[in-house]
């Protein structure tokens, strides 16, 4: 058994969706939360930058002690999953892409898969490669969407909110024409708006949660080596933001249905 917090981290306010289902599936864990939204978004700079950002993210996380990384950012395990394994082999570190392809695969009826995501996640190509690898008939087809990220940071998560209205128009539009049956949500970012997706969309399809879909994963390489919580064990729970404490607790209160500011911290993570 190990109580030592897991580290979570995201670029601003989408690894909240990990965190939630974190507290549904493993209520005894503690964990420590990293957004790095003075930097968001990740999706528009170059691979050499998220890579940069990501592993100096694990470093901070590392910093307070935790026992597993969770990478809830789509955009981070596409150009930096290998170098983050290499730099925390001696813990688990859990990326979205791989557990998220896979429940795709298992939800499809059709293969007719959608990826919507930052533009540095769908220029690595990488979810294309690993759907293919599992599914070789499958039909995908990525969206870029850039403007989705500064949108929901800056609390524009409602249904019927007309800015991300008319961006989700512009992104679905291809993701209707091929007759998608499952639509990936691979940014964490994006399940704070799948209400909206699902209006705007106007066909029913099943959204795949890449925040929550890597929390399975992190629970059995925990439970392999004896790492989770004990039960009954005093438990903690911490939020760090690298820019504004006021707009982040806005959206997760909205997302968590709680405060947590008396729990959120701005952090200053340069030369870390
Ligand atoms: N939540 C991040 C992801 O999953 C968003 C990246 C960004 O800031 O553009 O990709």
């Amino acid at each position: 058994m190990d109580n030592r917090p897991i580290g979570i981290f995201d670029s601003g306010v989408g690894g909240l969706t990990a965190v939630r289902r974190l507290i549904l599936d493993a209520p005894n864990e503690s964990f420590v939360y990293f957004g790095d939204n003075l930097r968001a978004p990740y999706g528009d700079r170059t691979p050499e930058d998220i890579r940069f950002l990501s592993r100096r993210n694990a470093r901070f996380l590392r910093s307070r002690g935790v026992k597993a990384l969770i990478i809830a950012c789509n955009t981070s395990t596409a150009n930096a999953m290998a170098e983050l394994s290499g730099d925390n082999a001696d813990i688990p570190a859990v990326g979205t892409v791989a557990p998220t392809a896979a429940e795709a695969v298992r939800v499809t009826a059709s293969g007719r898969i959608a990826v919507i995501a930052t533009t540095a996640t769908i220029r690595s190509g990488l979810y294309e490669r690993t759907i293919r690898a599992l599914a070789p008939d499958a039909a995908v087809t990525s969206v870029s969407c850039p403007k989705l990220v500064p949108l929901i940071e800056s609390g524009h998560i409602d249904r019927g909110d007309p800015a991300l209205t008319a961006a989700l128009r512009e992104y679905l539009a291809p993701v209707a024409a091929a007759g998608a049956d499952t639509v990936v949500l691979a940014c964490t970012h994006y399940p704070l708006i799948s209400d909206a997706v699902l209006d705007v969309l106007g066909r029913p399809a099943a959204l795949v949660d890449s925040g929550a879909a890597c929390v399975g994963e992190v629970l059995a390489r925990l439970a392999e080596r004896d790492g989770l919580a004990a039960p009954g064990a005093a438990r903690s729970e911490r939020f760090c933001c690298s820019g504004s404490a006021d707009g982040f607790t806005a959206v997760a209160r909205a997302f968590l249905g709680r405060d947590i500011a008396a729990l959120t911290e701005r952090v200053d993570v340069e030369g870390v």
